[in-house]
């Protein structure tokens, strides 16, 4: 594909797909892309339209509203990805809760599905890019160099989860269980674990002890026996 070499981070909610792709693709020097960024960037433009989310066929047509650009965090060599919309950089809002709510009726849509797919594999053409997702794997990128399946506990999600918003309180991990496991439910069509995957088991786990593993995979894959350190087999060209 041009170039183009993936690395394909997949899993449930909140299994720590994206903390794991980000540090991954800092080490790496590496493009960073959360494909959830284009699922949630329509039901975010459904909101704003007053489109049903159901409605896969309008929200389909939306996919050019939009637009997935790719830059440097000021002292960091990984590139991530963020989304504007007429020029508005609009990605802090698409985690709210309003989003989060609705975003998985929207990528059942397969008329969403076919038209996202493109958009995404645009987004890191001729790149070394670490990219997270459900169907990174299987759909997107199935020749991704490495293919991890990241899993954990619906309890240790949940409480991850409060934690990142700041409010580990068990009124909220409750509430984010809850949260989760609607999410599995209406995500299990599209959340597929490619055959060749190696599946990571991230309970107990820290975020450093994941990455240091995936890291491995990459090295032997591609040829670079060193462990860390700057990237030599896995450099992407542009870092
Ligand atoms: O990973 P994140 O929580 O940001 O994804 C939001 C939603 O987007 C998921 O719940 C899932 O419904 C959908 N999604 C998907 N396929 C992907 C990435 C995300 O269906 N590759």
């Amino acid at each position: 594909m041009n170039g183009t070499r993936v690395i394909a981070v997949d899993g449930p909610a909140a299994s720590g797909k994206s903390t794991v792709a980000r540090r991954l693709a800092e080490r790496l020097g590496a493009l960073v892309l959360d494909t959830g960024l284009f699922y949630r960037a329509l039901a975010w433009l459904a909101l704003q339209r007053g489109i049903s989310p159901d409605d896969g066929e309008r929200l389909a047509a939306l996919v050019d509203a939009f637009h997935v650009v790719a830059e440097p965090l000021p002292g960091q060599r990984a590139r991530t990805a963020r989304v504007l919309v007429g020029g508005r950089d609009v990605t802090s809002e698409l985690h709210l809760p309003v989003v989060d709510r609705i975003v998985s009726r929207v990528a059942r849509q397969q008329f969403v599905r076919t038209a996202l797919l493109e958009p995404q594999r645009r987004a890191v053409s001729g790149e070394w890019a670490v990219v997270a997702g459900r169907d990174v794997g299987t759909t997107v990128f199935p020749d991704a160099v490495v293919k991890v399946y990241l899993v954990a506990s619906p309890e240790e999600r949940a409480r991850r989860r409060a934690e990142q918003r700041g409010q580990a309180t068990p009124e909220q991990i409750a509430r984010e269980l809850a949260d989760i496991l609607e999410r599995d439910r209406t995500d299990a069509r599209q959340s597929v674990r490619a055959p060749d995957a190696v599946v990571v088991d991230t309970d107990g786990l820290s975020v450093e002890q994941v990455v240091d593993s995936i890291e491995r995979l990459v090295r032997v894959r591609t040829g670079d026996s060193s462990t860390r350190g700057s990237a030599g087999g896995v450099r992407p060209p542009l870092a």
